[in-house]
Formats: structure tokens, C-alpha cells, sequence
């Protein structure tokens, strides 16, 4: 079954709005997988030279892909507003149609790119509202594509999450992965050259995990890969808050809120400190938040080590 297909077939409650925009998401999905297929070869290879709100360096690539799914939304009559990990403030369509608001990272991953490791794109979907800044909980619907050996497209709508592989002969997503569940196995990932700007209860909590001898270590530095990984295998991602950025990094509109939601639909759980990071209104758009989640048992035990635990 097609993506296409399965959207009409069950989530006809979404409306024809929600079609519109999975089928916005499949056609960006393709150029960013055309163009990544040629690494090296394409002008959008490399530094953009520009910065973006956050002071980090914005990749060509990510100029491309913000441009190109930002500008997508804002013609598709179901879209009210975007927002973007690369926009300095979200943009109203003005089209009097739209009854969504759409947040997104369009490139995950960026350090990753120059090196044809996997990268993504995240998506948040929410009901039209005056603000952008909703809480997680309010979210209909989101997911995530990942670029790797196949090109991935996972979606969670409340109490499901489903995945689609791109068939490239076909020029589709196919249905490939239903009613994911996340994973049992222990692999935690986290950024260990932080180490010396950690908490103690980042320390105590990840000297108990490698003292277990029951975790392995995976980290590859793209969230939507790593989060991947976690839901399928099952495990532990966290970018903490430290003693240099009291927020962490990720952000919350853009990463956290999305992947949250999906592996929540799944069956996992996610802490943002010691919070449910869907119920965190954002006070601002570019707002981070430290962020865990993955499994429900282990974030249980990551939970038990907080200075609130
Ligand atoms: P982005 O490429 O959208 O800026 O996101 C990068 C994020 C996320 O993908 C990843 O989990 C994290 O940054 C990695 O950060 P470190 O390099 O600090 O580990
Ligand atoms: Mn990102
Ligand atoms: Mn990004």
C-alpha cells in the first residue's frame, strides 16, 4: 500500500487537509533524496557561509531544503503558518484556508552531511491557532524522513505510528513498517565528549549504565537517525542540559516536540528534565530543552537519577 493510499484509507478523520499535506511531504522528500544521492556532485554542497538564530552555521543543503519545504507549505491550501528550525520568526500563509501549522527541521543532522551519513528532516503538525507556540500535546500528527540506504518516511498519529520505505522504480512510499512499537534492547546514545560539562546525574546515571554491562553505546550525531535506531531497537537518546547550556541544545518546537510525540505514539517515553516535554507551552520559538526518550523502562530509570527523581 502506498503512503498515499494508507492516508485515505485511515486517516480520513484528518480531513482531505491532512492528504494535502503528506503529499507536500512526499514530493520534498524526493528533491532532498535526489540531491543527497549526489553528495559532493550538487551546488548545494558545503558551508552556506551564513549563521541562523541558534549561531550555528547554516549548510547550503539546509538553506535548499528550509526554502523549498518552507515555500511547498505555504502554496498548499491546508497550511495556516509555518515555522522552521532555519526561519528567524514562522510565516502565515495568508491563504484563509489553512488549518494547519506546520513546524519543521528541514535538514537533521547537518555536521553529518559532508560525510554521506544518514541525516532527516522532522516535522510537527497542529491544529491553526494565533501562536505557533503550542504545547506538544496539541500536535495531530508527526514524523520524520530519514535519508539513508533507503530513503524512510515515519508518521505517528495519536495511538499509531507507521513507516514507508521509498521505492525508487515505483517513484513512492510503500508501507513497509505498521504499527511500530519501539524497541526492547539497551542501546543508549549520547554525546560522551560532553562529559566534563555534565551534571552528576548525568555522570552517576551513565557510570550505572556502563557499569550493568547490560548497555551498548551507539551515537551518530543525527537526531532523526538516532531516534530511528531507538525505535526500532529500542534504547535511550539524550542531549542533556549542562553546565555550559542550560537548556541543552535541541529544540523544542523543531526536534523535541515531533520525535516526542511519535515515540510516545509507539509506546516509549520521553523527560525533559523532570517534565513531559508535550506539555511544555514554548515560551519563544527558537526555544531548546534538555531532552531524553526512548523506551518507557529506561526512561523510568534515567528518571530515578534526576536531582527531582
Ligand atoms: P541540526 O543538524 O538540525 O542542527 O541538528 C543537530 C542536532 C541533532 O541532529 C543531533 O542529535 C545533535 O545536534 C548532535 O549534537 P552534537 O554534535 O552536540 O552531539
Ligand atoms: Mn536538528
Ligand atoms: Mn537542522
Amino acid at each position: 500500500m502506498t503512503l498515499h493510499e494508507f492516508v485515505h484509507e485511515h486517516n480520513a478523520d484528518l480531513g482531505e487537509p491532512f492528504a494535502q499535506v503528506m503529499d507536500v511531504l512526499e514530493t520534498f522528500a524526493k528533491t532532498i533524496r535526489e540531491k543527497v544521492s549526489r553528495n559532493g556532485l550538487i551546488e548545494e554542497s558545503g558551508d552556506s557561509g551564513g549563521t541562523n538564530v541558534y549561531g550555528e552555521n547554516v549548510q547550503k543543503l539546509d538553506a535548499y531544503a528550509d526554502k523549498t519545504l518552507t515555500d511547498a507549505l505555504l502554496a498548499c491550501p491546508a497550511i495556516h503558518a509555518v515555522g522552521s528550525e532555519e526561519l528567524e520568526t514562522p510565516k502565515t500563509s495568508g491563504n484563509g484556508t489553512g488549518v494547519f501549522t506546520l513546524t519543521h527541521d528541514p535538514v537533521d543532522g547537518s555536521s553529518n552531511i559532508d560525510t554521506n551519513l544518514p541525516i532527516g528532516t522532522i516535522f510537527g503538525l497542529y491544529p491553526k491557532a494565533d501562536s505557533i507556540l503550542q504545547k506538544g500535546n496539541t500536535q495531530v500528527a508527526s514524523g520524520y524522513i530519514l535519508y539513508g540506504p533507503s530513503m524512510l518516511l515515519f508518521y505517528a498519529v495519536k495511538g499509531s505510528v507507521n513507516g514507508f520505505t521509498f521505492d525508487p522504480e515505483r517513484q513512492t512510499f510503500v508501507l513497509s513498517y505498521e504499527n511500530v512499537r519501539v524497541g526492547d534492547k539497551k542501546y543508549y546514545a549520547i554525546n560522551e565528549g560532553n562529559w566534563e560539562l555534565f551534571f552528576d546525574a548525568e555522570k552517576n546515571y551513565l557510570t550505572t549504565v556502563k557499569n550493568s554491562g547490560d548497555f551498548s553505546g551507539r551515537y551518530i550525531g543525527s537526531m532523526v537517525a538516532d531516534i530511528h535506531r531507538t525505535l526500532l531497537k529500542g534504547g535511550i537518546f539524550i542531549y542533556p542540559a549542562d553546565k555550559k547550556h542550560e537548556n541543552g541544545k535541541l529544540r523544542l518546537l523543531y526536534e523535541v516536540a515531533p520525535l516526542s510525540f511519535l515515540m510516545m505514539q509507539a509506546g516509549g517515553d520521553a523527560t525533559s528534565g523532570m517534565t513531559n516535554p508535550l506539555e511544555l507551552v514554548p515560551a519563544k520559538h527558537d526555544q531548546r530543552v534538555p531532552i531524553a526518550l526512548g523506551s518507557a523502562p529506561l526512561i523510568a530509570q534515567y528518571r530515578s537519577f534526576s536531582p527531582k527523581g
